[in-house]
């Protein structure tokens, strides 16, 4: 696609740093692309940004806009539970935003998820703005995570504050390392998180089996860290099947470990029944979202000793309430939303945003399209 006229961009995240914002912008330029830096972090200064430079046509943003200046726009820090869905906007609020975003055609988010954008008036009401979701720029750091917490597991090492305490050398009793050679890890979805975590746990020996929408057929066109690629190259190590073998998946997982996207299909997948399918003692790691599980029966499965434990970065409500039976739990491992945050957010995310714009102002497909109908 060839412009005469330089097109407009918004920069209104505030994910990226100076540095990195430079570097957008620079290459951005490169490419025929004028960038505007406005950085947004409600939805009153997202309007202001789409007023300053109504042409806009591309933008890099945490979140999408909504339509009023008072939609409750949370930002990234609590905003991952499902917004509910206002249908009671004025004419003029309406018009309004019809106007802000007609120009734009394509919306980068850093978030994976979007299951908090989808009563934003722009995924509702403006079909022609195309959003591209952040998958592929945490699955270094959630993989880690994943990884720790059974290792952790695997260790005992949540006895060593225990150790300090008592200073006494015969507590070596009690400790017994569980070879992980041969254990088999469970994925619930194997996206960019499930499968760099695969590979981490096939080289510590375990079987890795994985259950995803697609089952091991193609899926969309996701954005894979370059640093990943090269290390990750080869056969998958996993087992893919289709969700349909979920059953199948908890009954032999010794570990389970769920990075899925929350959508009508995934709440309340992981129910009382599905938990008591699993090998007694497994235990259970959540990296994407709270309601995939029915938080009530997991503590109940942690309470029994169904379960050995769990390691949960999200949760049915967040922040997690203070009265939440999980705090008082000694074999839960809690997280405040935050596998995936880590200290190379701003350049991956300008890395993508730059790989997608490529493909943008060449009239490919970009990659991590989130699809309105499937939810993700
Ligand atoms: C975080 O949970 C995200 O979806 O990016």
């Amino acid at each position: 696609m060839r412009r005469d006229q330089p097109i407009r961009g918004l920069v209104t995240s505030e994910s990226v740093d100076a540095e990195d914002r430079a570097r957008l912008i620079h290459g951005a330029r490169g490419l025929g692309v004028e960038l505007i830096d406005h950085p947004a972090s409600d939805n009153a200064q997202m309007a202001a940004a789409l007023d300053a430079v109504p042409e806009a046509e591309v933008m890099l943003a945490d979140f999408l806009p909504d339509a009023s200046a008072e939609a409750a726009t949370t930002g990234l820090s609590h905003a991952f539970g499902l917004v509910a869905l206002s249908d009671d906007m004025s004419a003029e609020v309406r018009e309004a935003a019809d106007r802000r975003v007609r120009n734009l055609r394509w919306i980068q988010l850093v978030a994976v998820g979007v299951n908090q954008e989808v009563g934003s008036f722009v995924w509702r009401d403006a079909p022609h703005v195309q959003v591209t979701t952040a998958s592929g720029l945490p699955s270094l750091a959630m993989a880690q995570y994943v990884v720790a917490a059974i290792l952790n597991h695997a260790h005992g090492f949540g006895r060593l504050g225990h150790y300090r305490e008592v200073r006494d050398w015969s507590v070596r009793r009690e400790f017994q390392t569980e070879v992980l050679l041969g254990r088999t890890l469970g994925l619930l979805g194997y996206g960019g998180t499930g499968q760099r975590t695969a590979h981490i746990a096939h080289a510590l020996g375990m079987r890795v089996i994985a259950v995803r929408r697609s089952g091991a057929g193609q899926s969309p066109a996701r954005y894979r860290l370059p640093a990943i690629e090269a290390i990750d190259q080869g056969r998958h190590p996993a087992e893919v099947w289709g969700i349909e073998a979920l059953d199948r998946l908890l009954q032999a997982s010794d570990y389970l470990a769920c990075t899925l996207p929350l959508t009508r299909e995934t709440r309340g997948l992981i129910g009382a029944r599905e938990l008591a399918l699993l090998r007694p003692g497994a235990f259970v790691i959540n990296v994407s979202r709270g309601p995939i599980f029915d938080e009530i029966a997991l503590i109940e499965a942690l309470r029994a000793g169904r379960l050995a434990g769990a390691a949960l970065d999200v949760f049915a409500t967040e922040p997690l309430p203070a009265d939440s039976a999980l705090w008082e739990m000694s074999n839960v491992l809690l997280s405040p939303h935050a596998s995936g945050t880590h200290d190379h957010v701003s350049e991956y995310t300008a890395d993508l945003f730059l790989a997608n714009l490529v493909r943008y102002m060449a009239g490919e497909t970009l990659l991590n399209l989130a699809d309105r109908d499937r939810g993700y």
